[in-house]
């Protein structure tokens, strides 16, 4: 396993090169709070992911990480720098299902949404079901379901989008220990599966690099890549591998000399 602390390489000016699903060069972003004050969100944060890739973005809270997803998504044009993405999604950092709607309705959505027929979206989120370890599941409703399911569900409408970029944005984090656990589990297997370029936000240094290919670690605001970690250890990886715990101590190290400076 490769521990690599990088400035992220620049790719070439122009198109998107062949293989990259998403280049951001030089991005920067700022709002305007409600007294009128310039809150800088994101410094000069330059990025890639390949095909395929799965990137875990790490950083403390109010770094500007859903910024940045947005960003990709194309919900909101960056200020500054450039963003050349394939088509992506967003998972909100709440699961945002429509409490009146099925577990199979809210998932089908999107295709409901893209004028897909009831029918054919309703037997299309049902086939993923399955897949996703939610049959039986399909006619209950949101409260009915545990948070783990409910991620579940919300993956599902992510995946069904189409996109072949995901942003998920902490799609644990309201998650218990034990059911964290497991989702993770869930979500490698569900990634190999239906593999996608996938950027990963996370507060969970230790989901992070249990999950990604790469992790980039933020600085706190205006959120900027202090650090790159490569981990090319093979799946399934377990908490207790020695190179997980080393890049683990290295990216919280990151972190907390970003916090310093
Ligand atoms: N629409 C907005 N108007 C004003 N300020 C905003 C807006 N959206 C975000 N911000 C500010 O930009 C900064 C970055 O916000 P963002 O939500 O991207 O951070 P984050 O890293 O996702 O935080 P968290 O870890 O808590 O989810 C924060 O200071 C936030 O208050
Ligand atoms: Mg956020």
């Amino acid at each position: 396993m490769a521990t690599t602390i990088t400035q992220p390489a620049q790719p070439p000016a122009g198109k998107r090169a062949s293989g990259r699903s998403i280049v951001l060069r030089n991005v920067g972003h700022t709002f305007t709070d409600r007294g009128g004050n310039a809150v800088h969100a994101l410094a000069d944060v330059s990025l890639q992911a390949q095909r395929g890739e799965l990137l875990a973005l790490v950083g403390p809270s109010g770094c500007g990480k859903t910024t940045l997803l947005e960003l990709i998504c194309a919900l909101q044009a960056p200020q500054q720098g450039t963003i050349d993405s394939e088509p992506a999604v967003l998972m909100p950092q709440r699961d945002l299902l429509l409490p009146w709607l099925s577990a199979v309705d809210n998932a089908a959505l999107a295709l409901r949404i893209a004028h897909v027929p009831r029918a054919t979206a309703r037997s299309r989120a049902a086939a993923l079901f399955a897949q996703l370890g939610l049959d039986g599941f399909e006619h209950s409703h949101p409260a009915e379901l545990s948070g783990g399911m409910r991620q579940r569900v919300a993956f599902a409408r992510t995946l069904l989008s189409g996109k072949p970029v995901l942003c998920l944005d902490e799609p644990f984090g309201a998650l218990d220990a034990i059911t964290r656990a497991e989702m993770q589990e869930w979500l490698a297997g569900a990634l190999a599966r239906e593999p996608r370029t996938t950027v990963l936000v996370t507060h969970d240094v230790e989901e992070a690099i249990l999950l990604a290919d790469r992790v980039l670690v933020l600085s706190p605001r205006p959120g900027r890549v202090i650090g790159e970690l490569v981990v090319s250890a093979p799946r399934p990886r377990a908490r207790t591998d020695d190179n997980v715990i080393a890049l683990r101590e290295r990216a919280l190290e990151l972190l907390s000399r970003g916090a310093r400076s």
